[in-house]
């Protein structure tokens, strides 16, 4: 399936989470130049049904899209695109190769790796500390929203 947002085009590919309001998927961005286009880059999509949402937590969206697009940090993450159609809020994000810290800890629930988690660790508090900066408390801190990436894709299979 794809979708067209002006001249970017995205090619929907595997579902790669589940969010409280909506599906995340890893998807293919490439942009349309004349009859051109680029080559693909990976990326996420959350893809949010408007009609799942309340005053409340369309609010809570909208500030979180606010968040993404003013705190520039290498420890948050990148919003790359955000837009919707009378259904649908899409926000297109960098695509994490090592998915959430959640799989980590379920493929070793006793942390033998005290070096990676010290170092993702250490990332986290960078990024909190990037938000505070900008006067942002994330106040759901948990392992499903700490996303990992490899920059060697290698890497991207983490084994104990
Ligand atoms: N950019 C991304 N790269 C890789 N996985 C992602 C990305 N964004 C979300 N996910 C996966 O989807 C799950 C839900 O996304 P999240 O943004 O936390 O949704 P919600 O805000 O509704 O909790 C995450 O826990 C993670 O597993
Ligand atoms: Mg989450």
């Amino acid at each position: 399936m794809e979708i067209e947002n002006g001249n970017i085009n995205y090619k929907i590919g595997s579902e790669i989470g589940k969010g409280v309001f909506g599906r995340v998927f890893k998807v293919g961005m490439r942009l349309k130049i004349g009859d051109n286009f680029t080559n693909n880059r990976e990326v996420a999509m959350k893809v949010i049904k408007k009609a799942s949402l309340n005053d409340v937590t369309c609010a809570n969206l909208r500030q979180e899209v606010h968040v993404l697009k003013t705190v520039q940090s290498p420890n948050i993450i990148s919003l790359i695109d955000v837009f919707e159609d009378e259904d649908f809020v899409y926000i297109i994000t960098e695509f994490c190769n090592g998915g959430d810290l959640s799989r980590v800890l379920d493929l070793n629930n006793r942390l033998t790796k005290k070096k990676l988690i010290q170092r993702i660790l250490v990332q986290v508090i960078k990024g909190l500390k990037a938000l505070h900066e900008q006067g942002v408390i994330h106040r759901d801190v948990k392992a499903p929203n700490i996303l990992l990436h490899f920059p060697n894709s290698k890497q991207k299979d983490i084994r104990f």
